[in-house]
């Protein structure tokens, strides 16, 4: 199984969804059956890391995004990726419109996964540091959520 996170500039949003539902797949202990990656729609942050107050929000809660760099949304993922899921609307429609025909993955909004309808994880980067503690808070919400559907699929496919 693949999850794939998908925000703007793959600096805020989508790499704490990525180190945060990665903690949630080892404490479940299924790191080794999901692969878990993010990236960006826009190019402009490719090869850096995650923004330093993402960094630093993300380690008050034990959750190291030190080694991750930033990549775009490419081709490939469409047919990699079980699951493409989007920070907010924009992002969402960004994927559909690369989307190929047929493509197979699950493609929405990722606080679908909270019980949420409808609702974005809002863009901390041009706001103070409680956005970045928002971020954390919903996407820690939408994780054990991903989490109990990931796990129900594996379950039924035992190998
Ligand atoms: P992200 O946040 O999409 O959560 O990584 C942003 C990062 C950078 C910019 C916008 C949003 N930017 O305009 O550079």
């Amino acid at each position: 199984m693949r999850v794939l996170f998908v925000c703007l500039g793959n600096i805020c949003r989508s790499p704490t969804a990525e180190g945060v539902f990665r903690r949630e797949l080892e404490k479940a202990g299924l790191a080794h059956r999901v692969e878990v990656d993010s990236c960006g729609i826009a190019h402009w942050h490719v090869g850096k890391g995650p923004d330093p107050r993402t960094t630093a929000a993300a380690r008050q809660r034990g959750i190291d995004l030190s080694e991750l760099r930033a990549r775009q949304l490419a081709a490939e993922d469409f047919s990699r990726f079980d699951y493409l899921l989007a920070m907010d609307h924009d992002n969402l429609v960004a994927i559909r419109a690369q989307c190929p025909e047929g493509c197979g993955a699950h493609i929405g909004l990722f606080l679908d996964f909270a019980g949420y309808v409808d609702r974005p994880v809002p863009d901390p980067y041009f706001g103070g540091e409680q956005g970045f503690e928002e971020v954390l808070d919903l996407v820690e919400a939408a994780s054990r959520g991903l989490l109990e559907e990931i796990a129900r699929r594996l379950e039924g496919q035992r190998v």
